[in-house]
Parts: C-alpha cells; structure tokens; sequence
C-alpha cells in the first residue's frame, strides 16, 4: 500500500498544491470532519515550536484524532540514551497513524521517512525544507491575491540558513511568472543549490543588499541565533534588517508582509497594526492547512510524488 509521506516541497505539483490549498478553505471556512476518529497521531519535535506542534496538535483534534507527542526529543526520548532516529522512527510507527517531526540535523526527515511504516511529515529539518510551512504561506498569499503566479516576491534576512524560505522558493517557482528578490547581507546569502534550481527553470531572480519596496510579498525571516557557532558573527548581522511603519508603508498598497515566525527584531511590533502585516493571519492559517494535509496523507489515492531514496 502506498505510504504519503511529506518531506520536501519537490514532491507536489501545482495541481497537488491547488487541491490542499482548496481544501484547507473549506476548513476555514468550517468545514467539519472526522476522518481522524480511529487515528492516534505522534508528534515528535527535537527542536523547539510554537506554531508547527501546536497547530498540528490542534489540526488533529479539530479531526477528532488524538495525538501523542515528545516536546523536546532530544531530551525526553531514548535518543539521551543513544537511540538512533531509525530505530525512534520504526517504534513509533507501531504506536501511531502517523508522525510529524522536527529535527535540528538537515536530512533527517528523509532518513525518517526512509524507514517509517506509517505516513511521516517533515515539520521541520535543520536548514532543509519545512514543507508545511510553504503551503500555508501559499494558502495566506492566494487567499489575499487569488492567485499565486505574476507575483514579485522578496525574502529578507537570513536565506542561508532559513528553511522556510527554501520550501517557499520551491513550491512559488513551480507557478508561472514569479520573480524573486533575495534581500540579505553578503554572509547570509541564499544557497547556491536553490540559485542554480531557478537558474535551470527559468525562474527569474535577483540578490542585493537593500530591500526593494517594488514587491507584492515582503517575506521576512530572523537571523537564527542558534546556526551561528560563533557569536561575534551572528553579532554582526544581528538586527541587519528592521521593517518598522515607515518601511511598510513604503510598499505598494496591496503588498502584504509575512514572517514565519517567530520574529526577534526583524519587523518592529508598530507593524503589527499596519493593514499590510499577514504574519498572524498566516501562523492562524496554519491550523486549517494542517488539517487539510492530515486528511489528505490518509487518501489511497492522493497524487504526491512518492520519495526517491
Ligand atoms: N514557523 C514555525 O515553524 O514556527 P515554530 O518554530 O514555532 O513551529
């Protein structure tokens, strides 16, 4: 039988997208279901989450599921003990319907999807992909534009390191007419991997330094303290970007400011009240894109593109 697992964005097309995008409208919009009734789901975070956990926890009863879940794995699982991520994962499988997982180590999810039995998704994998978190930006910037093609898109802040950033880079490209900005500091510069995947797909970008107000999307990402082993570095790019009100307002009217969150320094909190700030409304469409991917990991005949090991 087949197994969906959801590891990185490269396993949905646009159809595929467009589906879960619809679907997780019709749960915003109080759609109520309980194809969860019979299932336990096991929520099993390595690295600290607010929004990823909880909404997933939150998906799940909303579908009448249960769940189970280790908060800080690294800690309070049998991996203190040694365990490998393998042997974690073909445990639980018998435990549970399905997994969702954040680790700290880039590849993980992959490893864990290799030898789950049971559905997997990744929530999260060092500076790989975050695969959910791209569908609900998606969801937040087709819900405002009702369309997610012809959009100028501009990332600020840490690329190099932010996963977020690469899973969105992926499923926008899969969509026509999109270009890119990728606004950061010369250190923190998007990867050469994502560059040379829109480079062979004729997606246009550009890098700089300054942040271009011509975008529909200002997409803003923290400097993530805990990539940087040396402090004097993250130092000296701590605070490299400050959207306050006079930035945002700057923008063209329609344009909307996201952040996955969480948020340091890098949007100031007088933004909060600005009609162009998303960033709550998106952590909130969270929970409903959730709930639509946890359906759709259960349906014999979902379309997402099987992994390659
Ligand atoms: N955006 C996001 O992944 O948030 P959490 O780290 O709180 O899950």
């Amino acid at each position: 039988m087949k197994i969906n697992h959801v590891v990185e964005m490269q396993q949905f097309d646009t159809t595929l997208i467009m589906e879960l995008l619809q679907l997780s409208k019709k749960f915003k919009e109080g759609l109520v279901d309980d194809c969860l009734l019979d299932k336990i789901i096991c929520t099993l975070f390595y690295q600290p989450s607010s929004r990823t956990r909880l909404s997933f926890e939150a998906a799940v009863l909303k579908l009448h599921g249960q769940y189970i879940s280790t908060e800080n794995a690294k800690e309070f699982s049998s991996a203190a003990k040694g365990e490998t991520l393998e042997d974690t994962i073909r445990v639980i499988g018998g435990y549970c319907g399905a997994i969702v997982m954040r680790h700290d180590e880039t590849g993980a999810a992959r490893r864990a999807a290799k030898v789950s039995s049971v559905p997997f998704i990744n929530g999260g994998d060092g500076i790989g992909q975050h695969p959910t978190q791209a569908l609900l930006d998606a969801f937040t910037i087709w819900e405002k534009f009702g369309q997610l093609c012809n959009l100028n898109v501009q990332f600020v802040g840490d690329l190099q390191n932010g996963r977020t950033v690469r899973s969105l880079v992926y499923l926008l490209s899969k969509f026509p007419n999109n270009r890119f900005i990728f606004t950061s500091p010369d250190l923190l510069r998007m990867r050469p991997d994502i560059l040379e995947y829109l480079q062979r797909h004729n997606v246009v970008f550009r890098e700089g330094n300054e942040i271009d107000r011509r975008c529909d999307v200002l997409y803003v990402t923290r400097v993530q303290k805990e990539c940087f082993p040396d402090p004097a570095i993250y130092d000296s790019v701590f605070g490299c970007y400050v959207i306050d009100n006079p930035i945002a307002d700057s923008l063209p009217e329609h344009a909307i400011v996201m952040h996955p969150l969480p948020r340091v320094n890098e949007i100031a909190v007088e933004v909060d009240d600005n009609p162009r700030a998303f960033y709550f409304k998106q952590a909130k469409n969270g929970l409903f894109v959730r709930m639509a991917l946890l359906k759709l990991i259960f349906s014999d005949n979902w379309g997402i593109r099987p992994l390659v090991f």
